[in-house]
């Protein structure tokens, strides 16, 4: 099968005329790539952890690129022409948000804070407002704020199963794609997107384990373990 791109945890094979093969490798990184190991098995699990959220999102109408999998680590999904932006919303500040802007860590955004980033590693993915992604050519306002209602739509299914998990969601990332036009959710949805801590302890479970230095084997035990909360409650 042709391999038709690969990122640093995703490689995508074509399948037909509107479907690609997305197989999530056990690759972790950070920093823009500056950091990067392997965990064995952290592509299973990410996959299935994408695999379970998409399909809760498909069941409440939200479009996504899912269609199924064709192995554990291996995703069919549907071809879409990927825009090179990536969505944040956010509930609670943490991350870039508090170093840009005189916001601190743990301040509740309501409503959530949404942000567009450029995906540009070597320029540490800047951040874009409306004209510059119409400038850019990557979408118009229309469809900004379009995205803007999926995100916070998306932000409404994922903040209710996370509670069920007795967790709290502080933010997540998503990119879009089109397919004949329309507007879809692409790439994956897993701990290596969204930030998740326990709001008793404070304890985190997403990358920034693996971002603030932790053994490769307490990131792969959080993965694991938020995959089985998952389970549970789905
Ligand atoms: O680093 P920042 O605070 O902007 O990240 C916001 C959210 O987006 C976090 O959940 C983070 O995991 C996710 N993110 C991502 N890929 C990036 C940058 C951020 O998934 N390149």
């Amino acid at each position: 099968m042709e391999k038709i791109g690969e990122g640093k945890t995703k490689e995508v094979f074509l399948l037909d005329e509107d479907h690609v093969l997305l197989k999530f490798k056990d690759t972790v990184t950070a920093g823009d790539g500056a950091k990067a190991d392997v965990i064995l098995g952290k592509g299973v699990l990410n996959a299935q952890t994408s695999a379970i959220i998409f399909r809760l999102l498909e069941r409440e109408g939200i479009s996504t690129h899912y269609v199924g999998m064709k192995d554990d680590r291996t995703m069919i999904a549907k071809k879409l022409k990927m825009i090179p932006v990536e969505v944040v919303l956010r509930n609670i500040a943490t991350g870039s948000i508090v170093k840009r802007l005189p916001i601190n860590e743990g301040e509740i955004f309501d409503p959530p804070i949404v942000e567009f980033f450029l995906k540009d590693d070597a320029r540490h993915d800047p951040l874009l407002n409306y004209h510059h992604m119409r400038y850019l050519k990557l979408m118009e306002e229309g469809e900004a704020k379009e995205i803007e209602q999926i995100m916070f739509k998306v932000n409404e299914v994922l903040r209710r199963v996370v509670t069920n998990m007795k967790l709290s969601l502080y933010d997540f990332k998503l990119e879009f794609g089109r397919f004949n036009g329309r507007l879809m959710i692409g790439d994956e949805i897993s701990l290596d997107s969204m930030r998740v801590r326990d709001p008793e302890s404070g304890r985190i479970l997403d990358k920034d384990l693996y971002r603030r230095g932790q053994p490769l084997e307490v990131v792969k035990a959080s993965y694991s373990e938020f995959f089985n909360r998952l389970t549970q409650v789905v």
